[in-house]
């Protein structure tokens, strides 16, 4: 075991469960448990739960859950001994014997350092006479001395090892370099030189104020025009989005999302604090549950060519599966928001942005502009569409009020396209509820874990196992009780898992909690304990413990009873064999 009970017990101790996730997510108090938003999936009702008395959060939408080291390994991507690290430098409390300098988080703060030292590097050469080119680049691009300074803006020197000199001289090791991107390696001759040369640079700075990454733009029109940091342990592209650091402390009740640097910097320097962009690739679905968790409407201000309104299709299931509204901003006369900013300027990108149509808008329109609407026979299959499409939106009012444009569009009644809908509308919801059905059938088959990894072969034993181990943790003096049962009577092995590590530290210690857990169990596994242990069953009396040991035992007999009787059989039919005469 890498770490004593003596040091998580205290370890727990020093970092309640509520203080932990408080640090991530809005926790409103409802008696004595917390509530706030899911940060591992979008949503807009709270259905996330956190449980100071019993040390747990727990999901009741993505049925993640556990304590407060499995909270840390989720939501900073650590590994289980990097996490309890992590705490215990958020308490304050050394960890014993932690001499493996080279775990991955601690690569990580290198990593970080390295970044922050190099953005601080870029910025500082932006003074130099060699940067009379970029300094030139920055006014022709309109670029102010307070945006330059707000994203930290910098120059890459036009030398092979400017960037390698300076980080080692710091202390840094080419390794170091190598792994945070910011250099390449000579195939042949193994040398070292900076991957970023003669280049504008844009740090990337992740949510919590780490530089991960950075781009960096030529001054010319020479190709690659950007060039963006590798993917590195600290630098993932689907999980990040330029300017998300300053967007989320940001008041206007939406976040504009565009495809390059330039645009997003351009509308924070015209006074919109809301823009972010993706680092050189399309959209994610973890972009869109990040950007669910700071607001509740989008808006895409992709390019009108092909490719931006495919990737403008693209984005919005995904940001409307995280309940985000989304809106499409359409510019004419400029190819992008800093185009049209320089200009135009910002009032009459603020009235693009008043007036921009709601995704339910732009699909209706982007369906019409399928169909030639003289014609009868295209009339008919437009209003069937539209009728299916317009079903498909979720309030009332939208479904009237599209309607409405819709019928106009195609010359017909409004009743005649009202009826239409009707009828899509319950066919849908006909079809919706018949799957929701299947699924509470599903739900109800079995108290079956929600993971397809864990499985209840017997029921009986297993319900009782789960309300032992509850009772266990709730209640250390139980384990006086506990003494003939074994592990292995256990029918579920995560149980058999869990109880053999609880005894065993009960038996040193007198004392467990379900962080004891989180080094043994996986976290599909510690998800799956917490929901047991968060559920709200009936008090149970200490009888009622009595029953659940005697129906794990009996169950347990009785498996290897099906075992003792096999050999009885067998003994006998030899016996026959003997004893014939
Ligand atoms: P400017 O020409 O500086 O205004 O850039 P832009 O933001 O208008 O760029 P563009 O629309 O051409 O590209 C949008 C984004 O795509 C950029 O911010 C980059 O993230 C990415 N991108 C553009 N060109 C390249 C390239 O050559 N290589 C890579 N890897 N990414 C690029
Ligand atoms: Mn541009």
């Amino acid at each position: 075991m890498a770490f004593s009970p003596a040091f998580l017990d205290e370890l727990n101790h020093r970092n309640p469960i509520e203080d932990v996730v408080g640090q991530y997510v809005a926790l409103t108090r409802k008696g004595s448990n917390l509530f706030g938003l899911c940060p591992f999936h979008g949503e807009k009702t709270a259905s996330f739960s956190v449980k100071p008395d019993k040390g747990i959060y727990y999901c009741f939408g993505c049925h993640k859950g556990g304590g407060a080291v499995n909270f840390i390994m989720e939501i900073e991507n650590l590994p289980y001994p990097d996490a309890v690290r992590f705490l215990a430098k958020r308490a304050g409390i050394e960890v014993p014997e932690d001499n493996r300098d080279n775990s991955q988080y601690k690569k990580k703060e290198r990593l970080w350092a390295l970044c922050k030292e190099s953005a601080r590097f870029f910025n500082d050469q932006l003074k130099t006479p060699q940067a009379q080119e970029v300094r030139a680049y920055i006014v022709k691009r309109g670029l102010s001395n307070a945006t330059v300074t707000r994203f930290g803006l910098g120059y890459a020197p036009n030398a092979w090892t400017a960037l390698i000199d300076a980080m080692t001289a710091k202390g840094f090791t080419k390794q170091e370099l190598l792994e945070a991107g910011l250099v390449l390696q000579h195939k042949e001759k193994g040398t070292f030189y900076d991957r970023f040369r003669n280049r504008l640079m844009f740090p990337i700075i992740d949510v919590r104020g780490n530089v991960i990454g950075f781009g960096g733009r030529v001054m010319d029109d020479s190709t690659p025009k950007y060039l963006n940091s590798p993917e590195t342990i600290i630098f993932n592209k689907r999980r990040n989005l330029f300017a998300m650091n300053i967007v989320k402390k940001s008041k206007q009740g939406h976040i504009i999302l565009t495809e390059g640097y330039m645009d997003a910097i351009a509308l924070h320097q015209y006074g919109f604090d809301c823009a972010v962009a993706s680092l050189g690739t399309s959209l994610t679905q973890e972009h869109a549950d990040m950007l669910s968790k700071y607001t509740d409407e989008v808006v895409l201000t992709y390019d009108g060519d092909q490719a931006g309104q495919n990737a403008t299709k693209r984005a919005i299931p995904m940001l409307e599966k995280t309940g985000l509204r989304v809106k499409i901003l359409q510019m004419q006369g400029a190819k992008d928001p800093d185009e049209y900013l320089h200009k135009f300027g910002a009032d009459r990108f603020q009235n693009l942005l008043n007036g921009c149509e709601n995704q339910a808008e732009y699909r209706l329109r982007s369906l019409q502009r399928n169909f030639d609407l003289n014609n009868d026979e295209q009339k008919v299959e437009f209003a069937k569409q539209a009728a299916e499409l317009i079903s498909t939106y979720s309030t009332a009012v939208e479904r009237e009020l599209y309607g409405m444009r819709a019928a106009e569009m195609a010359g017909l009644s409004h009743d005649v396209m009202k009826q239409e809908i009707g009828r899509a509308f319950k066919r849908r919801t006909a079809m919706q509820k018949k799957a929701q059905d299947k699924k509470n059938l599903e739900i109800a088959a079995a108290r079956q874990p929600h993971s397809r990894e864990i499985r209840y072969d017997n029921l009986r034993s297993a319900i009782a196992e789960e309300t032992v181990l509850k009772m266990l943790l709730r209640e250390n003096a139980l384990f006086e009780k506990t003494k003939e049962v074994k592990p292995q009577d256990f029918s579920v092995p995560m149980f058999a898992k869990a109880y053999e590590a609880l005894y065993r530290v009960w038996s040193q210690e007198h004392s467990v909690g379900i962080y004891t857990l989180s080094e043994v169990l996986t976290p599909t596994e510690m998800a799956h304990m917490t929901e047991v242990i968060q559920r709200q069953d009936h008090p149970i009396s200490e009888e009622a413990f009595a029953d659940c040991l005697r129906v794990i035992l009996t169950e347990a007999r009785k498996m290897s009873g099906v075992d003792d009787l096999k050999a009885l059989q067998e003994q006998m039919r030899k016996k026959k064999g003997y004893g014939g005469t």
